[in-house]
């Protein structure tokens, strides 16, 4: 037997499972494992020369963040196709988590950008950003990112209200398209990697899309249904 949704009955107890009590803290633990070893790996090899991250650990180090943080807008895009295949509604609050560490890795990546590579260098930081169209697309993903941080409080959806919470934070949509185009014009010659995350991407979002058609369509559907 089927529910409304189409879901056999037997179905239901896997869509009813909650969510285990030690899944959010593994989860915090595990989103900062990176951070912690690219820190770490970047201090020990300018400090003490090794080589964990080769001969050129700064941009190692930027290549490492920049991808985790694609990652991890990708994981957030991933939590509501996910919740709506299992049923899993507990995975909802996990899209403000991995949200929250992308702005954390894309910080890191910045701060990597900007204290280790150019070094604050008002001249190159000027030069990039009107000369480079991949560190352009960068920064815009990273200012339409603030609104979205700034706002990923408890409070700031209480405030807002649901409705208009949900519409700025499809925001997400666009920074993940510029995060992907700028990662594809950062590379030098291999595009496998980009095209790989563009189409995570595009498959994430033509979900939405196409859900959001068929909910269009199926009000109609169902007057043509009942049409004498
Ligand atoms: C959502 C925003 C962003 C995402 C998802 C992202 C992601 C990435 C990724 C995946 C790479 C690796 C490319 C490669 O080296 O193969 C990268 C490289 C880089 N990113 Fe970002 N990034 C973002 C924003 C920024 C911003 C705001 C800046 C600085 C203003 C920046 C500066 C750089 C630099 C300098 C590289 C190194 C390119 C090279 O190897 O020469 N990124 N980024």
């Amino acid at each position: 037997m089927r529910d409304a949704e189409g879901i056999r009955e037997s179905d239901l107890t896997i869509r009813s499972i909650r969510e285990p009590k030690w899944f959010p803290a593994v989860l915090i633990v595990l989103c900062c494992v990176p951070a912690v070893l690219a820190s770490g790996a970047m201090a020990s090899d300018i400090i003490a020369h090794t080589r964990y991250f080769g001969s050129n650990p700064v941009k190692e180090g930027e290549h490492f963040l920049g991808e985790w943080t694609l990652r991890f807008i990708i994981a957030s895009l991933a939590v509501t196709p996910l919740r709506q295949v299992t049923g899993w509604n507990w995975l909802a609050k996990h899209r403000r988590t991995f949200g929250l560490f992308a702005f954390g890795y894309l910080m890191l990546h910045w701060l990597t950008y900007a204290l280790l590579d150019v070094q604050l260098n008002r001249g190159d930081l000027v030069k990039d950003l009107t000369k480079r169209p991949y560190i352009m697309i960068g920064m815009a993903a990273l200012l339409l990112m603030i609104p979205l941080a700034l706002t990923s409080t408890r409070n700031s959806i209480r405030r807002l209200g649901g409705k208009r919470w949900n519409r700025l934070h499809m925001l997400i949509y666009p920074i993940a398209i510029l995060g992907v185009i700028h990662f594809w014009l950062g590379v030098k010659k291999d595009i496998t990697d980009p095209l790989l995350y563009g189409v995570c991407v595009a498959a994430l979002l033509g979900w939405r899309v196409v859900r959001w058609w068929s909910r269009r369509e199926a009000p109609h559907a169902a007057t043509l249904a009942g049409a004498p």
